[in-house]
């Protein structure tokens, strides 16, 4: 697979089967992705996999986590500007509809939501902290990180789904992984092989036009 191929057949995947994958690949993988790169070379990514028996330990531990949680950050602004807000609400609408999930229903929309929460069915997965120390700059080394990470998984036959959705669980996911103080949670990362009969994976995200985002001068 060569990385056009990569780019173009990534997509996010939000139905996984229950293969396993091994340690031993996603350790081959990260060790890859570290080859990002990232300012200063300071590498600011922190990460915690959980895997086989620590996913099923790490499930059962978010089912009974009681303690109301405080989101480690806003995910979006408030008042999100054109075209942005256009854009996350024709995502949000694209899948719906997809789904059969019409607007008045709500309880559909949260359970779609929640399936966040038990990482689409993947396997396995990472969670990615920062130190709170670092800024803008640093954090978007993580995102040269995990796009490095899922266009790998790619080629390794693997699909993926980056979560914000985590962040609105730093406490007990910082508590399961026994993250620093110190550091922050950025997002998970759903990791396994996709379920090809899922009608939510057939979700194609549009990408605004090139003239809307890029000037040549
Ligand atoms: C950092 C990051 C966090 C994301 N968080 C979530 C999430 O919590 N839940 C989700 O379903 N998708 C999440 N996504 C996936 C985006 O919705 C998706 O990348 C976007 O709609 C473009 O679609 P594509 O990835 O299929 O190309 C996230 C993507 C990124 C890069």
């Amino acid at each position: 697979m060569n990385v056009t191929d990569a780019v173009l057949s990534r997509s996010s995947v939000r139905s996984f089967l229950s293969n396993p994958v091994s340690n031993e690949l996603l350790e081959i993988l990260l060790k890859k992705s570290s080859r990002a790169a990232s300012g200063g070379n300071l590498q600011p990514w922190k990460i915690f996999v959980i895997n086989g028996s620590s996913m099923q330990k790490f499930l059962t531990f978010q089912e009974s986590w009681t303690i109301p949680e405080v989101p480690a950050y806003d995910i979006y602004p408030q008042k999100l500007k054109e075209p942005y807000r256009t854009s996350r609400f024709e995502l949000g609408e694209q899948m719906y509809e997809l789904l059969g999930i019409g607007r008045e229903d709500k309880d559909a929309r949260i359970s779609q939501i929640m399936e966040n929460f038990r990482f689409f069915g993947a396997p396995c997965a990472f969670f990615c902290f920062i130190d709170r120390q670092m800024g803008p700059p640093q954090w978007s080394d993580l995102g040269m990180f995990l796009q490095t990470f899922m266009l790998l998984a790619k080629e390794a036959g693997l699909d993926t789904c980056a979560q914000e959705a985590w962040s609105m669980k730093h406490d007990s996911v910082s508590e399961f992984v026994k993250a620093k103080d110190s550091d922050i949670l950025f997002c998970g990362m759903a990791i396994g092989y996709k379920n090809d009969t899922a009608t939510v994976n057939s979700l194609k995200s549009e990408r605004r036009p090139l003239q809307e985002w890029a000037k040549f001068l």
